[in-house]
């Protein structure tokens, strides 16, 4: 078996679409068995095809990562199909940004409850297995909004940056057992979360110049540049990295 990943199995929340399914297809290409998980089923089951077709290991199950029954289901299908897991990305998330002055706590609920609560079901169900096993990487989806704040995306920033924190707590909790845990902070990236947010701001072509404009780089990044790194966070490459910040921004916040 080759590839940077190879032999481990990789549970991915979110792969339907975006930052989940492009890390999944390069875990897999990597040598990874890739679980992917999402609530839309016919993208996430195309998306397995798609790495069954390259030759790939993969499967889909439905799942919404705000269900703690059905997480303890996904890990049992998937200890139960490849015999361990050793990495989990958190994926799942939502934006909903919302004025402060006219949100609601019915939208805070929503977009805290797929972004922090369902990473902190994630790691509550994926860690006892990893720690029985004493091996183990978790990389967690933050943001650059979960380390410096963004004009009506009060509850998202807050859930990411709490991803962050809760993330470094994980972290030393979970060491002495093996299991790594980090998280990614991507700049604006050209996924259907970022596409659809500028198509249902006021003037998209506006809101698109301005946000490519906070990138020193002067553009926005591409999903493979996040999965690059989620690959490098699951493989033994990163085996010294835990609690740790991965910012990958194209300089948004080096400014
Ligand atoms: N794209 C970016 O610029 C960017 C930047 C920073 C962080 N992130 C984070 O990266 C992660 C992936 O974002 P993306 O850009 O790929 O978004 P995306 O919208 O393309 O994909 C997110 C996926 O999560 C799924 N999902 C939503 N709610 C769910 C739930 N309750 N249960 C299970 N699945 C659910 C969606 O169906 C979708 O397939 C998110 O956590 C996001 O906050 C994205």
């Amino acid at each position: 078996m080759t590839g940077r990943v190879a032999g481990k199995v990789a549970l991915v929340t979110g792969g339907a679409s975006g930052l989940g399914a492009e890390s999944g297809r390069r875990l897999a290409r990597e040598g990874a068995s890739v679980v992917l998980t999402d609530l839309a089923a016919e993208a996430g089951q195309a998306v397995a095809d798609e790495i069954l077709a390259a030759g790939g290991t993969a499967m889909f199950l439905v799942h919404d990562v705000t269900d703690e029954a059905r997480w303890a289901e996904v890990v049992t299908a998937t200890t139960a199909r490849f015999g361990r897991l050793d990495v989990l990305v958190n994926s799942a998330g939502i934006s909903g940004g919302e004025p402060l002055l006219e949100a609601t706590l019915e939208g805070w609920r929503r977009v805290t409850g797929v972004n922090l609560d369902g990473t902190f079901l994630g790691v509550r169900h994926a860690a006892p297995v990893m720690a029985e096993a004493g091996r183990g990487s978790i990389i967690n989806l933050s943001s650059i909004l979960g380390k410096v704040g963004f004009p009506g995306a009060a509850a998202y920033c807050a859930s990411k940056g709490g991803v962050a924190l809760f993330t470094k707590a994980a972290a030393l909790e979970l060491a002495a057992a093996g299991v790594r845990v980090n998280s990614v902070h991507p700049g604006f990236i050209e996924t259907p979360m970022v596409v659809n947010a500028f198509r249902e701001s006021e003037s998209e072509n506006e809101m698109r110049d301005m946000v490519i404009s906070r990138h020193a780089m002067g553009r926005l990044g591409v999903p493979r540049e996040i999965a690059d790194a989620i690959v490098f966070l699951a493989s033994d490459e990163s085996s010294f990295m835990t609690g740790s910040e991965l910012v990958i921004d194209g300089g948004y916040t080096a400014a």
